[in-house]
């Protein structure tokens, strides 16, 4: 059975106001109050046939969150604990490590917990089973439909003739700037990185000892001398600090050759940021995606998202607004992914 990996770590800072440090994005409700939050998605998404115990992991401060939601699936899972956070590479290598005590040859699915996606995701996924292992990094891809700059690039490298679906990486580009994003999608031969992989948990282990072997051996006593209370283990923190701070993307995908590409036929959008927040929501004539309580005059390609108050916008082009009770975002479009920075001003107190 391929083990399912939930991410869920992150900060989802991209959407401040509406995410904070104390709540961010993946546990919050998709579609209000009453309805699974993007974790609980994820985690419901793979509890089918050809799927085992998920692990989670997730940073020190979400654990109780986490096993709460949990709990409210009836969901027994695997919680792996971050004393701080160190970005997805060194927590991808913690699930490996835990995985292969078990068995070094277990199929790990790495998912994002923030995504929303419809239509049938879990047959393709399957299909891989075998590239997976045989040694293959598999990464999902999406068709794009704009130059977003905060998602990775898969280019098409060719068919492999020995599995069905599986394509060569020409190459993997994490979060291009927008010149580069734009001529990707104009080749027609780029996908979005959806975030989604299937590897074997030795083969992410060996990628690690070869391309960062600090990491690999800091996360490898992180584990050893974690601590386990029922089924979470936290991680050693003086091991866990020693280990990059960069996603598995940047350490493994970008350098490694057993990276390939499998095409994803399903909606996805990974409402990272308001850009592609905007991109989901369903626009006015003008391409204004407004709610709340909303007036807008003579305005285009807007986002304007009102909470308690009364919103107006008027003679604007794309700008993005959100209102909440204390605090107001008034952003560029094109500069969204520089909300985190506001965020990071902050420290800890959003
Ligand atoms: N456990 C843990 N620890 N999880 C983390 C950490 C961490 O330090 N940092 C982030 N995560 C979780 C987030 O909560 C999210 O579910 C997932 O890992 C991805 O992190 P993001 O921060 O949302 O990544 P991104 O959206 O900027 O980029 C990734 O996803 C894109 C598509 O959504 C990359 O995989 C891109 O290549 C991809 O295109
Ligand atoms: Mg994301």
């Amino acid at each position: 059975d391929i083990r399912p990996i939930i991410l869920c770590g992150g900060t989802g800072s991209r959407l401040w106001p509406m995410s904070r440090t104390k709540s961010p994005k993946q546990f919050q409700t998709v579609a209000g109050p009453g309805s699974l939050t993007f974790f609980q998605a994820t985690v419901q998404r793979h509890r089918t046939k050809g799927f085992g115990k998920p692990v989670v992991v997730t940073a020190l401060q979400h654990v109780r969150t986490v096993q709460q939601q949990l709990t409210e699936l009836q969901c027994d899972a695997t919680i792996i604990c971050e004393p701080m956070a160190r970005n997805t590479g060194p927590a991808v290598l913690a699930a490996a490590r835990v995985l292969a005590k078990e068995d070094p040859k277990s199929l790990m699915l790495i998912l994002p917990a923030d995504h929303i996606i419809s239509g049938n995701l879990n047959t393709p996924i399957l299909a891989m089973r075998q590239a997976a292992s045989d040694g293959r990094i598999v990464t999902f891809g999406i068709t794009p439909t704009y130059p977003e700059t905060g998602y990775g690039y898969i280019t098409d490298g060719g068919k492999f003739t020995n599995y069905n679906g599986l394509h060569n990486v020409a190459e993997f580009v994490e979060k291009p700037p927008l010149s580069r994003a734009t001529s990707l999608v104009a080749t027609g031969m780029a996908y979005w990185a959806s975030g989604i992989s299937l590897y074997s948990a030795q083969t992410i282990m060996d990628e690690f000892a070869r391309l960062d072997t600090v990491s690999s051996e800091a996360v490898a006593q992180a584990v050893d001398q974690g601590e386990w209370a029922d089924n979470c283990l936290t991680l050693h923190p003086d091991s866990f600090r020693k280990s990059t701070n960069e996603p598995t993307e940047r350490i493994i995908f970008e350098r490694a050759k057993s990276v390939a590409l499998a095409p994803l036929d399903v909606e996805w959008s990974d409402v990272g940021c308001w850009t592609s927040m905007q991109a989901i929501g369903t626009a006015d004539d003008n391409g204004n995606v407004l709610t709340g309580d909303v007036i807008s005059v003579d305005t285009r390609n807007t986002l304007v998202r009102g909470d308690k108050r009364l919103v107006a916008v008027v003679g604007v082009s794309d700008v993005i607004v959100v209102d909440t009770p204390d605090a107001v975002l008034v952003t560029a479009r094109g500069k969204c992914q520089d909300v985190k920075k506001v965020v990071e001003t902050l420290k800890g107190e959003s």
